[in-house]
This record gives structure tokens, C-alpha cells and sequence, in this order.
């Protein structure tokens, strides 16, 4: 199997939220998403009528992930892909697994996800390096595919996130983002709406989510072709529904354990909470898949 031979060099910028408040966010709170999904996916989930089970998180949870693996429409017999804002590597797993033809390089600002997913994908083609998204040191024109799920929102879908993507790939080759996006600006938000947004933004240290408009104008301005949007909040919606209980069993656990709650694990369970909210409101809020080709 091919192996990566990529460089490791870290680089460091700072972005508009405190890279400090988001590696201090995750060092402390991933581990509390053992209790969200067993297979460490950071994200929300994909409902498919007669696929997945509505009842079981894991399963809506990896079909996000084959979703994601669909659109990027691999082919060839060697292809590199390139998670920004891996997390723990659920994805990257789940990739591996399904592909063993693919290799996986996954960026993240976080330690502990560096260290501990690290250790869960030894023996696989992945590997999680310490780097910023906007700014990695994979070479250009490199990668048959990029993914970003739930991750680019920490810089509210901005232009250097989206160009590092486009820098990545191969000329034909497609970025696929999974995530929550304004469908207006925060300015004109329902109150409901906006006291769900302030909220899910400084638990989760959000800059903000993006425009859904803005960020199609953003990669085409870029040179994407072919930009396809498409929502799926209805598909994401039963796997958001699991928001109350999941956060009901985390606190129960801890308080039967006699173990305290760490202030990173609050912001946490506050932003799900806030999500929910959100979530309720589709007129100003929506999860959307995006592909786009360069
Ligand atoms: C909610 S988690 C999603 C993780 C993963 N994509 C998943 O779905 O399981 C967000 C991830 O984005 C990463 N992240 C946020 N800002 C970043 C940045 N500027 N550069 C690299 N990673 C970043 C965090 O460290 C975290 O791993």
C-alpha cells in the first residue's frame, strides 16, 4: 500500500477566533464525543428512508461520512484525500475502511486529536498532522479530493479556508463541505434565531457560520466550477433530534460517576442545546452539502 511521505512541518497563523479558545475547546471537550457516536464522528448525522436507523446515532452518523465519500466521485488507483478539521479521524476511518485503495491526510488544531487519533488510525493510510486549515503544508495541486465537515464554520466559511481547498486539489477534482449555514445575515435573524446562533457560536468558538449565498459567490470568485448546493436539513434533522437525550445520558453518567463537569464539556452540551434551537428555525438556518469542482 502507498504510503504518505508528506512533510510535518507545523505553520501557525491566527485566525479571527482565538485559535487558543478552539485548541483549549477540543482538548477538552473531544473526549465527551465517545458519548455523542463510538466511532468518534463529530458531526451530525444523514437519514436515509430504509438505510439508516433513525433510533441508532452511528448509523445516520457514517452515512454523512458515505455521503461525503459519494460525492467526491474518487477514482483512479491511487488517490490522496485531505480532511481540514479532521477531528478525531471518524471520518478518515471510515474512508479507509470502505477504500483501500486511498490515503488520508487529516489537519487539525488540536493536540489531543493529533495524539489520540493518531493512535486509532495506526495500521491505516491516514495520518492527522497539527496545522490550520487556511494554511497547511500539503504541496498544491496534490490531493484527488478535499473534505471540511462541520470544521470551516470555526472560520465562518471564509475565503482562505475555501482557497487552501482549491490550492489542494488536482485541476477536475472536488471539494465537499458538510455544514450548518445562515441562509441570511446575522443582522436580520428572527430573535429566537439569533439567540440561538450567539449562543451555538460561543459554546462551539464559532467566527460564525456562513451565508449559504456568500460562500457559493466565495468559490466561484475562487475559480470553482460545477458549485452545487444542496440542503439536506431534513436528512439531518433526526440525528439533531438525538441532541436532549444524548446531553441527558452525558449528565446522568457524570453525576452517577461523581465526576465534574469541565467548562469546555458545558460550552459543549450549551451549544448542542443551542443548535437544536437553531435548527428549529429553517427559515434563517439550514445544513447544506456543497460540492465544488476546480
Ligand atoms: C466539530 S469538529 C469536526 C471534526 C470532523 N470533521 C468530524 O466531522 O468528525 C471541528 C474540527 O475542526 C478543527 N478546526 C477548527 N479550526 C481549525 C483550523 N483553523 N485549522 C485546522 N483545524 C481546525 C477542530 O480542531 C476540530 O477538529
Amino acid at each position: 500500500m502507498k504510503t504518505l511521505t508528506l512533510p510535518l512541518q507545523k505553520k501557525t497563523k491566527e485566525t479571527r477566533t482565538s485559535r487558543q479558545d478552539i485548541i483549549k475547546f477540543y482538548d477538552e471537550a473531544t473526549e465527551d464525543y465517545e458519548f455523542w457516536s463510538k466511532d468518534l464522528n463529530m458531526h451530525f448525522g444523514y437519514f436515509r428512508w430504509g438505510k439508516t436507523n433513525p433510533f441508532r446515532r452511528d448509523s445516520m452518523l457514517n452515512e454523512m461520512n458515505s455521503q461525503i465519500y459519494k460525492r467526491l466521485e474518487l477514482i483512479g488507483r491511487h488517490r490522496v484525500v485531505a480532511d481540514l478539521g479532521c477531528g478525531m479521524g471518524g471520518t478518515m476511518r471510515h474512508f479507509l475502511k470502505k477504500d483501500p485503495r486511498l490515503s488520508m491526510i487529516g489537519v487539525t488544531l488540536s493536540p489531543f486529536q493529533i495524539r489520540e487519533g493518531n493512535q486509532l488510525l495506526k495500521g491505516k493510510n491516514g495520518v492527522i498532522l497539527e496545522e490550520d486549515y487556511t494554511q497547511t503544508s500539503i504541496p498544491s495541486k496534490s490531493m484527488d479530493g478535499v473534505i471540511g465537515i462541520e470544521s470551516l464554520c470555526h472560520s465562518g466559511h471564509n475565503s482562505e479556508s475555501l482557497r487552501e481547498g482549491y490550492r489542494l486539489l488536482k485541476k477536475g477534482k472536488k471539494m465537499v463541505i458538510a455544514d450548518a449555514f445562515l441562509k441570511k445575515p446575522p443582522s436580520q435573524l428572527c430573535p429566537g434565531s439569533r439567540f440561538g446562533y450567539n449562543g451555538l457560536c460561543k459554546g462551539w468558538s464559532l467566527d460564525g457560520l456562513g451565508i449559504i449565498n456568500d460562500v457559493e459567490d466565495r468559490l466561484r470568485q475562487i475559480g470553482f466550477e460545477k458549485v452545487k448546493i444542496e440542503e439536506v436539513s431534513l436528512h439531518v434533522a433526526p440525528s439533531v433530534l438525538h441532541v436532549p437525550f444524548a446531553i441527558t445520558g452525558f449528565l446522568l453518567k457524570n453525576l452517577w460517576k461523581g465526576n465534574p463537569i469541565k467548562p469546555q464539556s458545558w460550552n459543549n452540551l450549551k451549544a448542542s442545546f443551542y443548535s437544536l434551537i437553531s435548527g428549529l428555525h429553517l427559515k434563517d438556518f439550514g445544513y447544506f452539502i456543497i460540492t465544488a469542482t476546480k
